[in-house]
């Protein structure tokens, strides 16, 4: 049995490290017996310009979720990620950026520097008119001015929502018109993987659909020829040029936004959902330190992009509070061959690597000879964030890379929780592989049954996965719509948060999570609605109808699977079949294309016209044989023609 695998740390590991076992048990049990002065305590890892009186103030309750931390406190992001550490480690690296193209020169930016460039780019946002608790969104290459950007609005007071550059115009357009953003920030190109995206262009496209007065400001990347509108078009390089290097930081309010990121849900469009600026701070940046055991000197690398939350709390927020080196890197694990990451390991003598476990997957399918040449003794902890690690390439990952000496910390969280939840602590906790283990400090997880909604008390225990009370890192509220929040997260299981994922816990209680509830698929570590992804198919002129659901894929960890009913007088064909994947790329992106599209001369449909998905998934998991109960189904043949027919076998 998997379960009774168990790695734990090394003597040294735990001697050495921010907690052993004791310091653990002790820190958790303080932190959920009297959450007040255990946070009381731990806000004061970060500088405030008032401090607190208030800690907690926070309910769950139907009809009242109300999420407050530190809320008399004042305090600025930027200041605390740049300017409390000038004095003692000004001349430190705070940046390494790492090129797309492994002959293209690193860069390395000390804090000193990092200062200079948020002040400067935050006083060009100041002359385009931007303002505390003005929208900003990002549409950016990894590149260091995406952090500085980041950390100009925050210095400033205005709220940034980044979307991954991988999503279409389209999708641009529909969140820059959600927050009502006054500026979009992009760059001319983005290089990856040694091809380039003519993001401007995207930009062009989107703000056609949104109000004549948005402004864009472009940072040079590529040089590359681009469309400049006749107004409200900025360069950096040009703006930046007439401004000061000086900008006082805002004094913000430890409840006043810092960020917003669209993620998707089971129903409806992607939803903003809104972090703050005090207890955001604080959990990054303790989660950072305690989840990787961080170390003053050491350089921390987590390969994920800036457009999704692991990049905003573990690339930007909470190495930089933590006066950490962190390494942003701009390509892709595969180029210019699958030993990247080992390389740009050794290179820049990382100790901490974090990354997703389908990266993984896709290198170990690539054999150990792009492991072997490189020297990787710097490396101390391994991270996996954004699915569940199948064991076969937990065991890749811990023999292959970490040499059997590097403790795996794979890290359970979600946009909505800010930072790591379920991890285990690298002195402390024994993994057993493809276990998130045990709660970090102050979380309180609980399974419940599905039905009833009751908690199981007992150790062992399957169900759907909740937190009891909150964490200083959860989201407020999505932006907008407060309604939403209530409805998503607190409404199926009262006075609980809930996760949407569901979850077992074994005989020692480990927390394994066995994947989505809802209607939310992973694809690649990444979270696509299979609504968002019907909708757009829907959108096509030539389809009547369409249901996603999703499969097991060995490396994306699950597929898109597509059932299309096509228009009367409409013949089903390959070509339509690319035309059908090319329009969902356009509409979304290349992460929600389909892997398989099947023709549907009909869906099961109950009689009162429900999608019966749970047949549907059965048939794109291949195991038909289990189907259930289908005698409720209004035309139940519909079914042997899906099975016939069916992509994926
Ligand atoms: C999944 C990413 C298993 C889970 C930080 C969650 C995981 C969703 C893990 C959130 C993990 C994330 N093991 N599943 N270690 N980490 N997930 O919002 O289903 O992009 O609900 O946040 O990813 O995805 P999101």
């Amino acid at each position: 049995m998997p379960d009774d695998q168990m790695f734990p740390p090394s003597a040294e590991m735990a001697a050495n490290a921010h907690a052993d076992r004791a310091t653990y048990d002790a820190m958790y049990e303080a932190s959920v017996a009297d959450p007040e002065s255990f946070w009381a305590e731990h806000g004061k890892r970060i500088d405030w310009i008032k401090p607190y009186t208030r800690v907690k103030n926070t309910s769950f309750a139907p009809g009242n979720v109300s999420i407050k931390w530190f809320e008399d406190g004042t305090l600025n992001i930027a200041a605390n990620c740049i300017d409390r550490h000038l004095k003692e480690r000004g001349t430190q690296t705070a940046i390494i950026w790492e090129p797309d193209s492994p002959d293209d020169e690193a860069q390395h930016i000390t804090y000193q520097q990092l200062h200079a460039h948020v002040c400067k780019f935050a006083n060009v946002l100041k002359g385009m008119g931007v303002g505390k608790g003005d929208r900003v969104v990002l549409y950016m290459p990894m590149i260091p001015q995406a952090a500085y950007a980041m950390l100009a609005c925050a210095r400033i007071g205005a709220i940034h929502s980044i979307v991954f550059a991988g999503f279409s115009a389209d999708a641009l357009s529909a969140r820059i018109n959600g927050s009502d953003a006054k500026v979009v920030i992009t760059a001319d190109g983005a290089p990856r993987g040694g091809r380039v995206t003519n993001l401007k262009d995207n930009v062009n496209q989107a703000l056609l659909h949104c109000d004549d007065n948005v402004q864009c400001l472009i940072v040079k990347r590529t040089g590359q020829q681009v469309a400049i509108r006749p107004t409200g078009d900025v360069w950096l390089h040009e703006a930046e040029a007439d401004v000061s290097n000086d900008c006082p930081p805002e004094e913000m309010n430890a409840e006043d936004p810092l960020f917003i990121l669209y993620t998707s849900g089971s129903t409806g469009m992607p939803k903003g959902v809104v972090h703050t600026t005090g207890g955001y701070l604080v959990y990054a940046s303790m989660t950072h330190e305690y989840t990787f055991d961080y170390k003053d000197g050491e350089v921390f690398w987590c390969t994920a992009d800036v457009g999704w939350v692991t990049g905003h709390s573990y690339i930007v927020y909470g190495p930089l509070a933590n006066g950490a080196t962190t390494v942003m890197f701009e390509g892709v694990p595969t180029y210019p061959d699958a030993g990247r990451f080992w390389a740009v390991c050794e290179k820049h003598k990382v100790a901490q690597f974090y990354t997703a476990p389908t990266a993984l997957r896709a290198l170990m399918g690539q054999g150990n000879s792009f492991v072997e040449p490189y020297d990787l003794s710097s490396l101390r902890i391994l991270g996996t964030v954004g699915e569940p690690i199948n064991p076969e390439a937990w065991n890749w990952y811990n023999d292959v890379v970490g040499k059997g000496k590097c403790p795996i910390v794979d890290t359970w969280w979600q946009t909505e929780t800010g930072g790591h939840l379920l991890t285990p602590l690298p002195g402390a906790i024994p993994t057993k592989p493809g276990s998130a283990t045990l709660p970090f400090f102050g979380i309180q997880p609980v399974i419940l049954e599905p039905t009833t909604g009751e908690e199981i008390h007992e150790t062992a225990a399957e169900g759907v996965l909740c937190i009891k009370d909150s964490w200083p890192g959860q989201m407020r509220t999505v932006w907008g719509d407060h309604e939403r929040f209530e409805k998503t997260y607190f409404s199926d299981y009262k006075n609980y948060y809930f996760t949407g994922d569901g979850c077992r816990r074994d005989a020692d209680g480990y927390y394994w999570i066995t994947g989505r509830v809802d209607d939310v698929i992973n694809v690649s570590g990444h979270r696509m609605g299979t609504a968002e992804v019907e909708s757009a198919l829907v959108a096509h002129q030539k389809v009547a109808e369409a249901a996603v659901v999703g499969y097991p894929h060995t490396v994306k960890g699950q597929g898109i699977y597509a059932y299309v009913t096509l228009m009367g007088g409409e013949e089903p064909s390959d070509e339509l079949r690319k035309e059908l994947s090319d329009w969902v790329r356009s509409e979304i992106g290349p992460i929600a294309k389909p892997d398989l599209i099947q023709w549907a001369p009909g869906l099961p449909k109950t009689r009162s016209g429900k999608i019966m998905r749970r047949i549907l998934r059965k048939i794109a998991e291949d195991d038909f044989g289990a189907l259930g109960d289908t005698s409720t189904l209004a035309d139940p043949s519909v079914v042997d023609d899906l099975i016939e027919n069916r992509m994926n076998r």
